[in-house]
This record gives C-alpha cells, structure tokens and sequence, in this order.
C-alpha cells in the first residue's frame, strides 16, 4: 500500500527553539497512527505541518506522492478541505456566541458546499439530537461539546483527521464513549488519523502503529503489538514501564524505570542523541552523535546507537 501522507526530513524552528528536529514518517490510508510524548516534544507541531497551520524550516511533505508545497491554488483548496483537525479542548475550540449548527455548517460555507441537510446529518452521525442545532456550546456537555467538533471536523468530508489530545480534556467515562465514536466513524468513512496523546494508554485502543516523540525528534516507530510487547528505545521502555499492567503476574515480574531529571529545554536541546541526559543506558557515543531513525524489523524503526 502506497502512503497517504509523507513527512520528510522536516525541520519547524522558531527561531532558535527547535520544535521539529527533522522527523520522517508516513502515514497510510485507513490507518490510525498514534503520535505520543512528553509535554513540548513537538506533537502539535508535527499535526499543524501536516495541515499546512505552519511552514516547516526544511523538509517536504507528501500528499499522495505529490508535495503539498508544490500545488495549484486550487490544488491547495481542495488538500485543505482532505484534511481537518479535531482539539484538545472543545470548550476554547468552539465559538461560544455561534449554534451548534452554525458551528458545524462553517466549514461547508468556507468551502462552498450546499447545506441539503447536511448539518443535521453530521449531527445524527456523531450522536447528538438535530433538534438541538439551535443550542450554544455552553448547553451541551463536555462529550457533547466534543462531538459537535468532531461533526465539525467531518462536515467537508475529509479523509484525513489530526485527532489532536482529542479526549485528553473529558472525564475518564466520556472518554471511551468518544474513542468509540472515532472509531466507528473511521470504519464507516474510511478515514485515516493521526492521533496525538500523552500517554502509552490512550493511544493502544485506535492505534495500528504508534510514533514516538522526544525533543523534537521521533525515537521509536512501529506496529502496536510490536511496539507494546518489544519496545526498542530506552526512552519508549521508560514510557511503558510507567503504564500498569491488569494482569497481577505480568504486574509483579517488571520493572518500573524511573526517569531522572526534566525534558532538557528545546532552546539547548543536548549534542548527540537528545535523551543522553536521562538514557540509563547512555554511552559514550551517545554525546557526541546523534542516532539516526534505522528499520531493525520489518516496519519496526528506532533511533538508538545500542541496536
Ligand atoms: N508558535 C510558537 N512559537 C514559539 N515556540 C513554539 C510555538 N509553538 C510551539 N512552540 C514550542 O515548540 C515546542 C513544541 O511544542 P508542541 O506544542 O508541538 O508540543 P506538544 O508535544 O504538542 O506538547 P503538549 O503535549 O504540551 O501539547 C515547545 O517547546 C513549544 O513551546
Ligand atoms: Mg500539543
């Protein structure tokens, strides 16, 4: 299968902060790729190049073989309505004195779309009652509000959805309500994701292959079963030691690595590999060259001298 989208050596610095340290991967059609790391290792970053929210510093991205850098005007307008983003945060998200149906037909306006009932539509598929598109975004729930900016994020069809901490903000119980919806609407739509989280947990459940960020940079990437059962990446066994296991015996036998130390700041981000500040496995090499992202298994990559 050929990739939908393909990041290639991109570079995002704002001024001398390196947000993006040049990354490469790509994302295939239907797929859920999920993307996780610590606070400020540059996932929204990541999410905003793909939707062309940002210009990278260096590096191309593909969009069905095609540079998203290179297009038409018109080519742009219709790469702009394949891809949407779903946020964090549905109460800053949503225009608080717009309905819920204004804020769903929005994107159909931009894109000059007819309405024929669609937004009533969107508001079935997601779950919510049509009669309600005349409400505020401050009469709906929190997995409501949650749902009006997934039905926004579907209104001008795309294919492909950043899902950017898209349930961190909700209460535990509404959050599998709303992985649920994503995945129902990933079945039934074909779409693909990009889905962006802190934590290991979050991501297991939608993900096919799971990225790893830190610094800047991308440590480890490979399939979910592959990536669970065989991190590769200091940095990764450190994230997954820290996830409880719900089998007792699993629970007992292993070990939890404790990190020391801070994520270094991205303004003097270390020389060499970016952990060797907090690897307990550093090397001597380690301080002097950075690792570069290697397959060391069909579709298993990792940037880490000790492989
Ligand atoms: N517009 C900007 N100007 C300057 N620095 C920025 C800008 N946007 C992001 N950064 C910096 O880039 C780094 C990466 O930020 P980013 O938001 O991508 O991280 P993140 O992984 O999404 O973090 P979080 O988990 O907290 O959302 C951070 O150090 C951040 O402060
Ligand atoms: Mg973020």
């Amino acid at each position: 299968m050929k990739p939908v989208i393909q990041l290639q050596h991109i570079k995002k610095y704002y001024d001398t902060l390196k947000a993006v340290d040049d990354i490469s991967f790509d994302i295939y059609p239907g797929e859920t790729l999920g993307l996780v790391g610590e606070s400020g290792s540059g996932k929204t970053t990541t999410g905003k190049l793909i939707l062309s929210l940002e210009k990278p510093t260096a590096g191309d991205i593909l969009y069905n073989g095609q540079s998203i850098f290179a297009m038409t005007p018109q080519q742009t307008f219709a790469w702009r309505r394949e891809v949407q983003i779903i946020f964090q945060d549905p109460y800053a998200s949503l225009n608080p004195r717009m309905t819920a149906g204004d804020i769903i037909g929005e994107p159909l306006k931009v894109h000059s779309l007819p309405d024929n009932g669609r937004v009533e539509k969107l508001l079935q598929l997601v779950g919510l009652n049509p009669e309600h598109r005349g409400r505020f975004p401050h009469e709906f729930s929190g997995g409501q509000r949650q749902r009006i900016g997934i039905a926004r994020a579907l209104a001008a069809e795309p294919s492909f959805i950043v899902c950017d901490e898209a349930i961190s903000a909700l209460d535990v119980s509404v959050q599998a309500q709303i992985l649920n919806l994503l995945k129902q609407l990933q079945e039934q739509l074909g779409l693909t994701y990009l889905f962006i989280a802190h934590d290991l947990r979050v991501v297991k459940y939608l993900s096919k292959r799971v990225a790893v960020m830190y610094l800047g940079t991308l440590v480890e990437i490979a399939a979910s079963e592959e990536l669970y059962a065989n991190p590769l990446h200091p940095y990764t066994e450190a994230l997954l030691s820290a996830i409880m296991i719900p089998d007792p015996a699993l629970e007992k036998n292993r070990s939890r690595i404790v990190l020391k130390g801070d994520i270094p700041s991205p303004l003097h981000p270390p020389k060499g590999c970016v952990f060797c500040t907090r690897c307990p496995k550093v090397m001597p090499k380690c301080h002097v060259e950075r690792p570069a992202l290697r397959q060391v298994k069909e579709g298993h990559f990792v940037a880490c001298h000790l492989l």
